[in-house]
């Protein structure tokens, strides 16, 4: 008889298929009794440090090359399957404590931990026993770096001095030759304890080096926790233009320490407040009535997990910003214009996306966000020229057919994306803050 060499594989598959059901159904026991062990011992559900472990152990079995790579998704996604039923059946990893957010991505999504302390406990949730290159910036209390390098196998510090100035292509220079010379190998990993500064130029860095190594990022600012330290957006500045080069780079996993906030002046928390704000106004009406309402320092951590989810939302959408992300830009093609003509001491950034908003809303709603941006204690009024204002966004953005993606609030939660012309945009810019603008 002629051999049928479509019914002879298929059926080795069925019988793969059914033995690995069965083994499906017992491993998925077996991580049914973890998660309760966990739970009753207070443990995090999440241990990356044996995650690591099991590939590296697992894919030693594999011997054909061409297969590696696809046994290494097969594993880690049975992983994120163990992790969702664990998660699942315990609620939280720490219910009194924290929560979870996942960023699902594809092969490509990871986890934000949103809770007090975690720097602390930074092993539990990220693979740190290996080498570590972590980068910070002056600005942030040494304890915070320290703390995640005294659970890391090996440890190199790479401190930056603070401020947008050091997003620079200088810097990103030396960082990768201090990756290079500290022996820095694609198994390795690098961290971001800080600001926006520091993730997007450590997320670059590691987009880059070596073509890609694991990427962390432990935000310790507002602005950082609400927006910057997800959803892969890296980038240095070059020739005076901000985020001029860059590359999409999602973490491998994201931890937010809501106590990092108790040691920020109070202008840096009201400058995080308005992308908070941003995200509210455009996304979730409920958590704008909380901004607008509530006294922000008393409800920080809802305020982080409201803007997280609903970047979420968009950034599982539309990952490169190929359309609806652009929302994520509301108040930002004004705000970065203004921001670009700030001196030593001028306004941050949160306050110029403050300013930048409130063109862009139209009239009631204008109104209400002026409102709430005062209690909040942002700027509601520019004294910069409109001309120069323009000429500095044009110079900061690409357009497209001459025009610019402008974001328009009608009211909360409802918003448009449409092109727009520098001309429409002075105008606009004009009738919020007047010919000089006051
Ligand atoms: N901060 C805007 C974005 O992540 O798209």
């Amino acid at each position: 008889m002629e051999r049928d060499p479509l019914r002879e594989n298929r059926a080795i598959i069925d019988r793969a298929d059914a033995e690995m059901a069965r083994l499906f159904a017992q491993r998925m026991a077996a991580v049914r009794e973890i998660a309760r062990y966990k739970r009753d011992q207070g443990l995090p559900i999440l241990d990356a440090g044996r995650e690591q472990e099991v590939l590296e152990r697992n894919l030693a079995h594999i011997q054909d090359e061409a297969l590696r790579g696809y046994y290494l998704r097969f594993l880690k996604s049975t992983m994120a399957v163990s992790r969702a039923y664990q998660r699942q059946l315990t609620a939280f990893d720490r219910p009194a404590e924290g929560q979870m957010l996942s960023v699902d991505l594809g092969e490509n999504s990871y986890e934000i931990v949103v809770e007090r302390g975690c720097i602390r406990r930074a092993g539990d949730y990220l693979a740190l026993r290996r080498r570590a290159f972590l980068v910070t910036d002056d600005g942030v209390p040494a304890g915070y770096v320290q703390a995640v390098a005294e659970q890391c196998g090996a440890w190199e510090i790479f401190r930056l001095p603070r401020g947008e100035q050091s997003k620079s292509f200088e810097n990103f220079r030396l960082m990768l030759s201090r990756m290079l010379a500290c022996g820095l190998s694609r198994s390795d990993c690098v961290i971001a304890v800080g600001g926006g500064m520091v993730g997007d130029l450590a997320g670059f860095a590691a987009a880059c080096y070596m073509r890609g190594v694991d990427f962390y990022s432990i935000p310790t600012t507002l602005l950082a926790q609400v927006d910057a330290s997800i959803g892969g957006k890296t980038a240095i500045d070059l020739e005076g233009i901000k985020n001029a080069a860059g590359a999409f780079y999602q973490p491998r996993r994201v931890l937010i320490d809501p106590d990092t906030l108790s040691t920020l002046p109070p202008r840096q928390i009201a400058s995080g407040l308005s992308e908070a704000l941003k995200m509210a106004l455009c996304l979730d009406p409920e958590g704008f009535s909380l901004l607008e309402e509530a006294r922000p320092e008393a409800h920080l951590d809802e305020i982080i997990l409201r803007a997280l989810r609903a970047k979420k939302g968009i950034v599982e959408r539309d990952e490169r910003e190929q359309g609806l992300r652009r929302v994520l830009n509301f108040g930002h093609t004004l705000g970065h214009g203004i921001e670009s003509l700030q001196g030593e001491g001028g306004l941050n950034h949160g306050e110029c996306v403050a300013l930048g908003m409130l063109p862009m809303c139209s009239g009631p709603l204008r109104e209400r966000l002026a409102k709430a941006l005062r209690r909040l204690g942002l700027p509601t009024a520019c004294a910069l020229s409109a001309d120069a204002v323009i000429r500095a966004v044009l110079h900061d953005k690409k357009l497209t057919g001459g025009q610019v993606h402008a974001v328009l609030a009608e009211d909360v939660g409802r918003y448009q994306i449409q092109p727009m012309t520098p001309d429409a945009l002075k105008a606009r810019y004009l009738a919020c803050f007047g010919e000089e603008g006051t």
